[in-house]
């Protein structure tokens, strides 16, 4: 799978624990930036992340700023996608196997390299249960027309 990563200057700090659960499990990472501490605006990152998803450029993503919060709610915008921000790893396992989320977005400030390290792996390794949970991602999905 294509996995593209995006973080503002607060998530950059977990940007190489990302890349490695990425990379160790096989996958290929784009990464659409920021390369640095210089400060940066996170909806410009969100929005190259989720539109790399809705072209089909990649599968799924993992998007870094200081909370998680700002860039989560700036992916949502895109039409068709669906970002989880997550802060445990029981949250992670959710988002792939009951929301089918196509990206996770965590925060520098509040999560470890370790448990970021560890959240991705699980939310790209975890599979969607479908069923009754399709149903109602459907319902989600729906709320954008
Ligand atoms: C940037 O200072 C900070 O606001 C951003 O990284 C993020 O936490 C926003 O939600």
């Amino acid at each position: 799978m294509k996995i593209a990563i995006g973080c503002d200057h607060g998530g950059i700090v977990l940007k190489d624990a990302v890349i490695k659960a990425v990379t160790e499990l096989g996958h290929e990472v784009i990464d659409y930036g920021c390369y640095d501490n210089s400060s940066v605006d996170y909806p410009d990152y969100a929005e190259k992340v989720a539109r790399a998803i809705v072209s089909g450029d990649a599968e799924k993503g993992v998007l870094l700023c200081g909370t998680g919060i700002g860039i989560s709610i700036a992916a949502n915008k895109i039409d068709g996608i669906r970002c989880a921000h997550v802060t445990d790893n029981f949250s992670a396992q959710m988002s792939a196997e009951h929301n089918n989320a196509h990206i996770i977005a965590m925060g520098g400030r509040i999560t470890s390299t370790e448990d970021a390290y560890t959240f991705t792996k699980t939310f790209l390794t975890t599979e969607f249960a479908g069923g009754r949970h399709a149903m109602r991602v459907d319902k989600i999905m729906a709320l954008e027309k």
